[in-house]
Order: C-alpha cells, then structure tokens, then sequence
C-alpha cells in the first residue's frame, strides 16, 4: 500500500544566494546532528572549503554544490562594483583548484567546481565584466545545479524502487540520503520512492564507523520522513544477513571507475562482499556525475586519509591509526548502478555512458 512521506521534515542541505552586496552560503551543519539542527550561513569561501574538509557539508552531491558556491563566494569577495580582469581569473583558476583539492574521493566536487568555474569564464566571454552582475548570474546557475541534482535524485528514485518488491528490507551504509545531496539523496532517494509505492518494510542503517554517519544522519532522516529504521552496529551486517534479514542493499556512491569499480564510504565494500556470500542483491545509486570514465579502474582512484582522531580520538602510546575515509568495491559484486537514466549492470557503464 503507499504510504505518505514526510519529507517536509527534512531540511535543504545547501543553498547559495545573492543578499544585497553579498553572496550567502547557507547549509546544515551535519555534525551536530541528530542532537541539533543548526542551519549556517557564510559569505567567506575558505569557511565553506573548511565546512567540506570538516564534514559539516558532507555527501558527494551535496560537496558538490558546496564546492561551486565557494566560487561564488569568492566572487563576492571581489569589489561588486569593480569589473572582471586578467588578475581576476588566475586568482579564479587558484581558488577553484584549492575548492576541488578539498576532498579528493568524491568527483562530484571536482566536477560541479570546474562546471561553476567554466560558466564564468563564459559569462566573461560573452562580454558580462560587472562583478556584482556576474556574481548574480553564478549564483542562479549554482541555484539551477540544486534543483537538477533533485530531479535527478527523483529519476534514480524511481528506476530504483522498479527494481524492489513489496515487503523489502533494505540495508544501507553511510548516508547517501537527502541531507548528502541538494534534497531527496541517491541511495536513500530509491528507499523514498519504494517507500512512496508502499515497497519498504525498514531500512537496516549501518553504523558507519569512524564518524557515524549512519547512526546520527541515516537514522535521523529517515525517522523524520517516517520511514520505519533500524539501527544496526557496523559488525551486525554479516549476522542480519546470515538470518535471511536483508532483501537488498543500497549505498551511494562518491567515484565510480569505467568499469564498474565503486569508492563510497568505508566499510561499503565489507557489506558488499558479505552481500554476494548471502545472495543479496547490491544497489549503488549514483547520479551521472558520480561516474568518472577518465579513472579506469578503482585502483586509480584516490582514498582520502582522515585525522586519526576520528578514530582514536584520545592518542595513545605506541598505537597507530589508519583512517581511510572510502574502501573501493569491486564491479562483480555490484548487482546494477542506478543512475537517473536507469539502472545498469556495472560493465554497460562504458556504452551508456561515454558520450557524456
Ligand atoms: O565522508 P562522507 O560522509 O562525505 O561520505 C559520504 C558517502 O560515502 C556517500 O555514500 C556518498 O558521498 C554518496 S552521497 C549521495
């Protein structure tokens, strides 16, 4: 039976805008959570390339449209009355490359930071110098980017839930939900639109050990859309599904490689190891943006190394920490990717899509 979700409970993650002379940048700050929601606002970019490496902003997504803002915002900072100049876009070419370098696994940052940077070279090349004018024109670009990475969010939804059947009980890692993406998520995207046509039963959230983002996000967000969640430790996953608890996985993604080969949070790649043992079929839902046909193989892609207090946070004598923030799971055991255009097995990626 379909069931009404209550996602006006959840609140928009990012938003930049245009406030008189300045440009805002407005977001959650995701590592209050679930014990406060606390919405910011800053004018200053390096705050926003601070908030993406901090993981106040955090989700491939939604560092994406970060990203792009803290070009905006950098334009702000530039004298609004002043105009464009041969200054003004090596400066640019400095700034965007430290805004990409913020986090160096997901794509999306480096992808929607260069599409931000290339729209204004071209709002130069088509004679807009005014700094004031080019910052409005960024900023509605930038506001364009949100609501397409929504309805691309929506279109995932809907070919993952075609894939579900009533009574699923899916299981997923990390939070790949609304509050990772502009509005809507990826992974827990295709657990709304199942839930929309009354397809989930509950929704397992793992943990996700070092920083929690199942047990403080995953559970957060989908408690407020209410949709039924429980939440399980890391190292219950293997039990869960040896008891024939699990019907499907679904994870995000942050790169995913030509052929297949998956980076999403560490610990993605345990469950889908453990997936395949149980004959659990194993969903990334990722939009377009997410596929990096330039990186071949996961072995290219590149894990970012995290504080080791994350994980110790008091240090100890003689003890070491190895904090990879992303694990990179194989294609083969990857059951379909489900993109905005539908869902694919990892090795049609190439076909479908290497004309983008
Ligand atoms: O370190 P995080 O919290 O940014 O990691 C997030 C993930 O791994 C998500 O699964 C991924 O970015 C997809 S978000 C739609």
């Amino acid at each position: 039976m379909a069931k009404s979700l209550k996602l006006e409970n959840i609140p928009r993650t990012v938003h930049v805008r245009v406030d008189g002379s300045k440009v805002v940048f407005e977001y959650v700050d995701q590592r209050l959570l679930p014990g406060e929601l606390r919405m910011c606002a800053t004018s200053e970019w390096r705050e926003v390339v601070d908030a993406i490496k901090s993981l106040a902003v955090r989700g491939a997504p939604a560092i994406g449209i970060a990203g792009a803002s803290a070009i905006a915002l950098w334009m702000g900072s530039l004298d609004v009355r002043g105009c464009w100049d041969s200054s003004s876009a090596m400066e640019l070419a400095q700034v965007a490359s430290e805004v990409a370098g913020a986090r160096p696994t997901a794509v999306n940052l480096a992808w929607a930071v260069e599409k931000a940077k290339t729209q204004v070279e071209t709002f130069v090349e088509e004679g807009i110098s005014e700094i004031g004018s080019l910052c409005s024109r960024i900023c509605s670009f930038i506001n364009e980017m949100e609501r397409e990475d929504e309805s691309t969010n929506r279109a995932i939804g809907e070919h993952g839930a075609s894939l579900l059947s009533e009574g699923t009980r899916v299981l997923t890692h990390c939070n790949a939900g609304s509050l990772a993406t502009s509005f809507f998520g990826t992974a827990l995207g295709v657990v709304y639109a199942a839930a929309e046509q009354g397809k989930i039963e509950r929704v397992f959230a793992d943990e996700t050990r070092p920083v929690g983002q199942g047990a403080r996000l995953t559970t957060w967000e989908l408690s407020r859309a209410g949709v039924p969640v429980t939440l399980i430790c890391d190292n219950m996953a293997a039990s869960l599904m040896a008891s024939g608890g699990v019907d499907a996985v679904v994870v995000g993604a942050d790169r995913i490689a030509a052929n297949g080969d998956t980076a999403n949070k560490i610990g993605t790649l345990g469950v889908a190891v453990l997936a395949h043992e149980f004959g659990v079929p194993f969903y990334v839902a990722a939009p377009s943006s997410t596929i990096d046909l330039a990186t071949k193989q996961g072995s290219e892609i590149e894990i970012e190394q995290r504080d080791p207090a994350e994980v110790l946070p008091t240090p100890m004598d003689g003890v070491d920490v190895w904090n990879p923030s992303f694990d990179v799971t194989p294609a083969r055991y990857i059951t379909r990717v489900i993109t905005e255009r539908g869902a694919f097995p990892p090795e049609e990626l190439v076909g479908v899509f290497s004309e983008q």
